[in-house]
Order: structure tokens, then sequence, then C-alpha cells
């Protein structure tokens, strides 16, 4: 198994605690590209906290300000370059997670899409259960067809939403990896169990 992208369908949506539950999992390397915002804990410091099985590779950009990492990127005056955006090597499965949602630029001509239609590796769209989540997570789906991204499935993040989960799944003919509950306290055994119990990875 070569790995997995975690994408979501917008920011702050559940991708980085998935994806160290993921990680933890299948013991595996953990990339974060690029991380827009420096203050506080990162992404791979959060996973090296919730996945402590994970082997966390460095972000190929560290970008101060927590925005679009093309913006970001602009503030801090640093070129993001295709070469630094290659899948690195590891002989565990990868698991990547993606700044924001699909159509998040890194460079005004190099969108978050472009970057998973290139490395090929499945990717699972963490969803809200919230209102709002049915159009975003269709949306997202739509468009990773339609630039031939595989999609391993959908993943939800929070309290159960019965008849959105299955408005998503079925319309939009997605495997339901399962959905992981809002966690407290969210720390690496309370994930690691939720993930075991919630998460299908054989989906
Ligand atoms: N299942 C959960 N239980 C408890 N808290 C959670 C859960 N999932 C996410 N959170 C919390 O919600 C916030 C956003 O989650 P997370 O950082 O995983 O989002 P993200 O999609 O990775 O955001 P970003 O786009 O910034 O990378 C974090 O504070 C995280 O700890
Ligand atoms: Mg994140």
């Amino acid at each position: 198994m070569k790995g997995f992208i975690v994408t979501g369908t917008d920011t702050d949506v559940g991708k980085t605690v998935f994806a160290a539950g993921l990680a933890q999992a299948l013991r595996a390397s953990y990339w974060k590209p690029a991380q827009s915002g420096l203050e506080g804990e990162t992404d791979s410091q959060a996973v090296s906290r919730l996945a402590p099985d994970a082997d966390v590779l460095p972000e190929a950009y560290r970008l101060a300000t927590p925005c679009s990492p093309h913006e970001a990127a602009r503030i801090d005056g640093v070129e993001v370059e295709d070469g630094a955006l290659e899948l690195p090597a590891t002989d565990r499965p990868l698991v990547v997670e993606g700044a924001g949602g699909l159509l998040v630029p890194y460079r005004k001509d190099l969108l978050a899409a472009d970057l998973f239609a290139r490395w090929g590796l499945p990717a699972v769209v963490v969803a809200r259960t919230r209102l709002g989540t049915i159009n975003h997570t269709l949306l997202t789906l739509e468009a990773m067809r339609a630039r031939g991204i595989p999609i391993a499935g959908v993943a939800f993040s929070g309290d159960a939403e019965p008849v959105a989960e299955s408005a998503i799944v079925e319309i939009g003919n997605v495997p339901n990896l399962g959905r992981l509950p809002v966690l407290d306290p969210l720390n690496a055994q309370t994930l690691a169990d939720a993930f075991a119990q919630s998460i299908r990875l054989d989906r």
C-alpha cells in the first residue's frame, strides 16, 4: 500500500485529526506539504502528539501566515516550486494532508487538486456532519472526478447526522469510511480507540 491523501471540504473540518488516526493505524509516514501559520501547534506537531507511532516528515513549506498557501508564500517572499512538492520517499505507507480544501492554491497556477492528480494516491474526503455539508461534499467529489483524482471515500467528522451522511454517500456514490465523533478529551488513546471502532478502511 502506498498511502492516502487526506483532503476535506474546507479548512478546520478535522483533516489533521483524521490523518493522525490514519497514520497511527497504518504506522505510516505523515506529510503536510505546506503549513500556513506557524503560531500555535502546527499540523505536523498535532500529528506527532496524536499519532505516537507515525513518522512525521518535514513540511516542504513552512509559511508564517495562516492563509491560503499561495498568499502565505507571497507574504514570506517564498517561491513555491513543483520540485519541492514531489511525494517524499518513505518505506512506510504515506499519509499526505492537503491545505484547506480541493481548490486551494499553492500558486495561482497550482491548485491542491493539481497536486493530488499528479500524486495519484487515493484521497479521503473529510466532511463535517453539520448543515451545509451535503453541498460542500458533493461539489468536492464532482471536482475530484472531473480531474481524475482517485477517491478512497468520505470520512465524516462530528456528531451523527444520518440524513446528511446517507445523502452524501448515496448521491455521491462514494464509500462511507465512517465517522469520527467529537472526542473529549482528544488524545492519542481516545483517537486510536475511536478510529479503530468507527473507521472502516477496508471500504
Ligand atoms: N473528532 C474530533 N474530536 C474533537 N476535536 C476535533 C475532532 N476533529 C477535529 N477536532 C478539532 O477541531 C479543530 C480542527 O480540526 P483539524 O485541525 O483536524 O482540522 P483541519 O481540517 O486539519 O484544518 P486545517 O485546514 O487548518 O488543516 C482542531 O482544534 C481539532 O483538534
Ligand atoms: Mg490540518
